[in-house]
């Protein structure tokens, strides 16, 4: 099946191999990153959130970040990915510094082109990492504006969701939308229902995560009725110890109120998993099979940060 995937965040996205190669090279000490057997080692959320900034750190220059970009398209690719939207930080390419972040966005946009000879288009979402702060969230929110158009067309915040209310960023995510980016937040992962409203007063049409929103019935309604895509990514919330297991994930029950959701990875190397991992672990959970999984990508490619031709192009 050809898949879209709308929630992946690029950084997230390094296998533990790449990251140990570019700090071989450039002589960065990874210690603390990687448990015996080599892979990422965390064991909660903050945790996960140290090991990944961590990892990251080792990618210092545009051409490192080409380099990374063109192996998760290939990973994607191989994965059946026709179009994937990736989560990129300006604050890990050059500290949110406009004239950095330009020729980082100059060597990514070219893998993206050159990747989309191997069957796979791309799009990225600039974001702002919610624990730096309003003002550190302003300078990402330029960054955006600044480039928006041919490869950069969403803008959305991830990070520390319980660190103050994402309605604290309103500035930011008015300076994208005004750019005509697509907006999108994580919410409903860590916070509950409540984080999800801040969300939508951002003008948010997708939500990431926004799994606690079944807590809420109204808030469901809510989001039905405004046509609201959730990127519902069950394996991050499973390793992340958010639910127990696939079978006690709320994702049938948001189907069933009605909700428009679509399944992506999140960061699959840190939770051990693949697009088709995902789509595997939900067939059995919940016996589903190409009908639902046929859905969600329609509505992934609704709801995608893409013009319409392309849209109608991957219909
Ligand atoms: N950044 C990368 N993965 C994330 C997640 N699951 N939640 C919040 N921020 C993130
Ligand atoms: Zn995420």
């Amino acid at each position: 099946m050809k898949k879209t995937e709308l929630h992946l965040h690029l950084e997230g996205a390094a296998p533990p191999s790449f990251i140990r190669a570019i700090a071989a090279e450039k002589r960065v000490d990874l210690t603390g990153v990687f448990d015996a057997r080599g892979h990422y080692a965390y064991d909660d959320f903050p945790g996960f959130l140290k090991v990944y900034e961590a990892a990251t750190s080792v990618l210092k220059t545009p051409r490192d970040y080409a380099r990374l970009l063109a192996e998760v398209l290939e990973r994607s690719a191989e994965e059946g990915v026709i179009y994937t939207e990736l989560f990129v930080s300006p604050e890990f390419c050059g500290g949110a510094d406009l004239s950095a972040w330009r020729d980082y966005l100059g060597a990514m946009t070219e893998v993206s082109q050159q990747m989309k000879g191997n069957g796979i288009e791309s799009r990225a979402i600039v974001t702002a990492i919610r624990h730096l702060g309003p003002d550190r969230a302003r300078k990402s929110a330029i960054c955006a504006a600044e480039t928006a158009g041919d490869w950069i067309t969403g803008f959305g915040m991830g990070g520390a969701e319980t660190v103050g209310k994402a309605t604290d960023f309103t500035w930011s995510f008015d300076c994208a939308g005004e750019a005509g980016l697509g907006l999108t937040c994580h919410a409903g992962e860590w916070g509950g229902p409540e984080s999800v409203r801040e969300a939508i007063a951002l003008g948010c049409t997708r939500i990431g995560h926004g799994v606690r929103a079944i807590e809420d019935q109204d808030l469901v309604r809510d989001i039905v009725e405004r046509d609201i895509l959730l990127e519902v990514c069950p394996g991050s919330n499973i390793a992340l110890g958010l639910f127990p297991d696939w079978a006690s994930h709320p994702i049938s029950r948001l189907a069933d109120a009605g909700v428009r959701l679509c399944v992506s990875t999140d960061d699959p190397p840190f939770f051990h998993t693949s697009l088709r991992h995902e789509y595997e672990r939900l067939a059995s959970a919940f016996g589903w099979g190409e009908e639902e999984f046929r859905k969600f990508n329609q509505w992934a490619v609704e709801s995608s940060f893409c013009d319409n031709e392309t849209q109608q192009r991957l219909r």
